[in-house]
């Protein structure tokens, strides 16, 4: 049986990932925003702190909101190492604000991040060689043999300079042709880039994923080539890059996602829910 204080380390953690999901916005399915299930978001954190400790990481999109899970872990002490500084560049204003405004309320800004960007567009000169590891779980590309994961994937090995190391989280089931066709062409994709598989943790994750509730994805690290040349200008993306981005016959075409803002922010909406009076209450 598990000591005493291995329970309380493990409800710390719970409860400090259970702050992020809580702090996590409705997701929109026809931007693939499909969070990953609690009890793996525990996991990823632990192997994430571990395996990215004292680099200067970016988040290339992140709904699942893992970034904000190191962050928070390592302030509340529930880790003892893990990056030093967090960026997430994600196209919904809803992340980016729910994410700073977790960061400022938790006194965790000076650690992370957030800003809008498409991956669409061309990496912001500032940022282009900053980082030392990048994380990414992108659409994971079904219906365009990948190449949705490999725009989020190349975004990220812009971002980073030399003796780099990044994850790419996407679906791993061998009993779907698809994901086995997709992690070929990642790999592929990602040599041609001057980064090569340092390994891969298959199966590892679970999701609310209602029409494939099996569906796992594997962590994909890559480390860099000693002579990758590092980018030092970025274009933006078109054509058939973007085509069934997010499934089929689902191209990239909204710029970003806005977010309305709302007086009772992290209140139930009041048009989802009526109250029904006790009998007498209501002056009748
Ligand atoms: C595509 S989802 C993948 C599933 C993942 N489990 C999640 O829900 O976060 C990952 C993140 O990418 C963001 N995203 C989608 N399209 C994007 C784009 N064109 N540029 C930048 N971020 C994008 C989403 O807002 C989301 O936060």
């Amino acid at each position: 049986m598990a000591s005493v204080s291995a329970q309380t380390d493990l409800r710390q953690a719970i409860n400090a990932i259970s702050d992020v999901i809580q702090n996590r916005p409705l997701p929109l399915r026809e931007f693939d925003q499909i969070y990953m299930k609690a009890g793996d978001m525990v996991l990823q954190t632990m192997i994430i702190a571990q395996r990215f400790a004292k680099r200067d990481l970016v988040f290339i999109g992140d709904g699942d909101s893992i970034s904000l899970c190191l962050a928070y872990a390592m302030h509340r002490g529930v880790i003892e190492e893990g990056p030093n500084k967090i960026l997430v560049l994600d196209f919904d204003e809803r992340m980016v604000n729910a994410i700073e405004r977790f960061a400022d309320k938790e006194r965790i800004s000076d650690k992370i991040s957030a800003r809008l960007y498409n991956c669409i567009d061309p990496l912001p000169d500032d940022l282009l060689g900053e980082f030392s590891a990048f994380y990414t779980n992108p659409p994971w590309g079904a219906s365009n043999l990948g190449e949705s994961v490999n725009v989020f994937a190349e975004r990220g090995m812009e971002a980073c300079g030399p003796d780099a190391v990044g994850v790419v989280v996407i679906a791993d089931d061998p009993n779907v042709d698809w994901s086995k066709r997709v992690l070929f062409e990642v790999q592929k994709f990602a040599q041609e880039q001057q980064f090569f598989v340092q390994e891969m943790q298959p199966m590892l994750h679970a999701y609310h994923l209602d029409d494939a509730p099996d569906l796992k994805s594997c962590n994909l690290f890559f480390r860099s080539h000693p002579d990758r040349k590092i980018t030092t200008r970025s274009y933006e993306l078109h054509g058939k890059r973007l085509e069934s981005f997010y499934g089929r016959n689902q191209p990239l075409r909204v710029k970003y996602v806005r977010e309305k803002v709302r007086v009772d922010y992290g209140k139930a909406p009041s048009e989802t829910y009526v109250l029904d009076p006790l009998e007498g209450a209501n002056g009748s």
